[in-house]
């Protein structure tokens, strides 16, 4: 692994430069020991591979999450910055906006995705994931990424939000392009743009008004039109960010939980034992394997950070994922343990931007994790995981297992 140099010139001093490359496939493949490297490095380092800052420790990565108007997301939120090259798709009205346009856009999203309309949709996902049980102890043998982790949502996401039934299998290829869009121009982000065009047709369709079932997510969003609170040209953009950043991160969460309970047999008879522990057996997933391993902001001014100076208009890398596992902030960080405390974890992000579809997520992963605890006595890996490589997503392609009936 790269050790730090200390450059005499370029980059400000005292900031260690690596060579790193997080978005490279052998990053990817094991990020924990480079996790390490940076964050021992100090609590900002300079990445001279593309030429930004990064910030891997605990305390860095939540002070810059929560100082938006230093730390901006108008600029992108993945290494393009705006205000330099045109973005590759019209910005996200949310994710990529900073107040007061984000404050706007956010309650109407916040509203769509309420603790009261989750009381409303519980049922149905819980009744679904039961279904989905009921088919896997049918098969015994299966793969818990294809036929569960993305299955399940799959199965309820897209009917909760209004989606017509054609088209559908444009989802999952449509949220990966997003998210490999925000990495560099390796070859992952120039494969997928340049394979993107029947992805965003699609979803350019399926965003309109007459497209989306009444009583939807979707529909809610564009009943807010009607009350002034968003424009016509806003509702579709707004859906668009429920159709990029709602399924392909709850695959990549639910896959993270069941590969650490299948890893785990200790943490899944805890489960097994106590199934009201689901909620906070999926959150510690989130913290353990981080879905979402990174974003980027862009600074507005010349602003001092542990230390460090950074000047206006650099790109700082958040690295969600080491975050979440820095022993200054962790005990045991490298355990797996669905007692643990999780509260404070980044794996949703932190302050103003902090996922605004955190409930579904959870409501989603503690009654998968629920009914799979009840039923199921056993998940037993069978074969060997294959890992799905993205620019920002961490998750498996496939994991081989076999369950035993309760
Ligand atoms: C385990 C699943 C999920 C994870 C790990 C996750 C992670 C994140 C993270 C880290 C952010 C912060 C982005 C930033 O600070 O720049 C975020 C924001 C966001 N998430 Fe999620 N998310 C998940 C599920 C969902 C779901 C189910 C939805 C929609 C139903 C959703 C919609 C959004 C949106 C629209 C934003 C932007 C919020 C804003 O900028 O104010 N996410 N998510």
């Amino acid at each position: 692994m790269s050790a730090a140099s200390f450059a005499s010139t370029g980059g400000p001093p005292a900031i260690p430069h690596l060579d790193v490359d997080p978005f490279a496939i052998g990053f990817f493949a094991d990020p924990f020991p480079t996790h390490d490297v940076l964050r021992d490095a100090g609590p900002v380092v300079y990445l001279d591979k593309w030429n930004v800052y990064g910030v891997a420790r605990y305390a860095e990565v939540h002070a810059v999450l929560n100082d938006p108007m230093t730390f901006c997301s108008s600029r992108g939120v993945g290494l393009s910055d705006f205000k330099k090259e045109k973005p590759w798709r019209p910005p996200s009205l949310i994710l990529e906006a900073d107040p007061p346009a984000h404050t706007r856009t956010r309650a109407v999203l916040s509203r769509v995705l309420s603790p009261t309309v989750m009381k409303q949709v519980r049922d149905r996902f819980a009744a679904a994931a039961e279904e989905r049980v009921d088919l896997l102890l049918e098969k015994r043998s299966f793969d818990a990424i294809a036929d569960l982790a993305e299955a399940y949502p799959l199965s309820i996401f897209p009917d909760a939000l209004g989606l017509r039934p054609e088209g559908r299998e444009h989802l999952i290829p449509y949220a990966s392009l997003v998210f490999n869009a925000f990495g560099p121009p390796n070859q992952l982000r120039q494969e997928a743009i340049e394979r993107s065009a029947p992805h965003q047709a699609y979803i350019a369709e399926q965003c309109q008004r007459e497209n989306l079932a009444p009583g939807g997510f979707g529909a809610c969003i564009h009943a807010r039109v009607d009350e002034g609170e968003i424009t016509a040209t806003e509702a579709p953009l707004l859906v668009r960010s429920l159709l990029s950043a709602g399924l392909d991160t709850t695959v990549n969460g639910i896959g993270a939980a069941v590969y650490c309970l299948a890893r785990f047999p200790d943490q899944w008879q805890r489960l097994r034992d106590d199934p009201t522990l689901a909620r906070n057996a999926f959150e510690e997933a989130v913290r353990f394997e981080s879905p979402v391993q990174t974003f980027f902001r862009t600074t507005t001014r010349e602003v001092e950070l542990g230390g460090a100076v950074i000047g206006e208009g650099e790109k700082v890398l958040m690295f969600l994922g080491a975050a979440n596992r820095d022993p200054r902030r962790w005990d045991k960080p490298d355990t797996y343990d669905i007692t643990r405390r999780t509260s404070g974890h980044v794996g949703f992000g932190s302050g103003i931007h902090m996922c605004v579809g955190q409930l579904v997520a959870r409501l989603e992963g503690e009654v998968m994790l629920s009914a799979l605890a009840r039923r199921i006595a056993k998940i037993e890996i069978t074969g060997e995981p294959k890992r799905r490589f993205n620019n920002t997503l961490r998750g498996l392609d496939s994991l081989p297992v076999t369950i035993t009936p309760a």
